[in-house]
């Protein structure tokens, strides 16, 4: 009984909290954080607040998208990939928590663009995102040699991935046209054949067009928001 007990109170606790367990509100105290980021206390009190506050709604809201990624690697078995954009990590999290996958570059520049470049709510000021890196550093690395964070765009992320290295890829960075499309060019050979391609935001206009631009001929598959294709394999 006292076995069957502890088994199920795991087996709910992994289910349901993977990312609770790795919550870390940062301090203002923190010497490492304010070495890193070098910024006045005044700037980085506020980005603190910020990036404090937003850690309490931020997975719940996205935890069910969360899942069909995760699901879809455990399906097939999927063993390396890469998630381009990764803002607060909850999806390289889930991953990582959830599936045997053993390498992932989590790849976000976690700069602020001009609002042309990057017209998105989620183009934080600096300072912000320089706590934000802090973060999601601490929050991946526990996982050793399985996780990788790049804090680059994806262009030149791409140039440190071998071609055909990935199982899968996971395209959740800036949704504008010209960017979707240049992920998808620079990404695509790095993908082997039969391995997957993934992306969220198919609402976004730019998303669409991109991805029924490159992948005519293929089958887009799509849930909620995400979409997804399978790379032929070769023959
Ligand atoms: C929608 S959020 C990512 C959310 C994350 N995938 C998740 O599911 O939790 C978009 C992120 O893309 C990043 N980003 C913007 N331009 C990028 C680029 N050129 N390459 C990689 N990441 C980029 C932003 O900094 C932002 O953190």
């Amino acid at each position: 009984m006292k076995i069957l007990s502890t088994l199920l109170l795991t087996f709910f606790l992994i289910n349901t909290s993977p990312i609770n367990c790795f919550i870390l509100p940062l301090s203002l105290d923190d010497i490492e954080l304010q070495k890193e980021t070098q910024l006045t206390r005044e700037k980085l009190k506020a980005a603190i607040t910020f990036v404090n506050s937003q850690e309490e709604y931020w997975h719940p809201q996205w935890q069910y998208q969360y899942h069909t990624l995760v699901n879809m690697i455990k399906k097939h078995n999927l063993k390396r990939g890469a998630e381009i954009g990764v803002a607060f990590g909850g999806q390289s999290l889930a991953i990582l928590f959830k599936t045997a996958v053993e390498k992932l570059y989590s790849i976000d520049p976690y700069y602020h663009f001009s609002s042309d470049m990057y017209p998105d709510h989620l183009n934080y000021n600096q300072s912000i995102f320089n706590v934000l890196y802090y973060l999601v550093r601490k929050k991946l690395e526990p996982f050793g040699e399985r996780s990788q964070l790049l804090r680059m765009t994806s262009v030149k992320a791409a140039q440190l991935v071998k071609e055909g290295e990935l199982d899968f890829l996971y395209i959740d960075g800036n949704h504008e046209y010209e960017y979707v499309k240049l992920d998808i060019l620079s990404w695509f050979d790095k993908v082997r054949p039969g391995g997957f391609i993934v992306g969220d935001d198919w609402q976004a206009e730019g998303v669409r067009r991109a991805v029924n631009e490159f992948f005519k001929g293929y089958v887009i598959h799509r849930k909620n928001r995400m979409w997804w294709i399978q790379k032929k394999k070769k023959m």
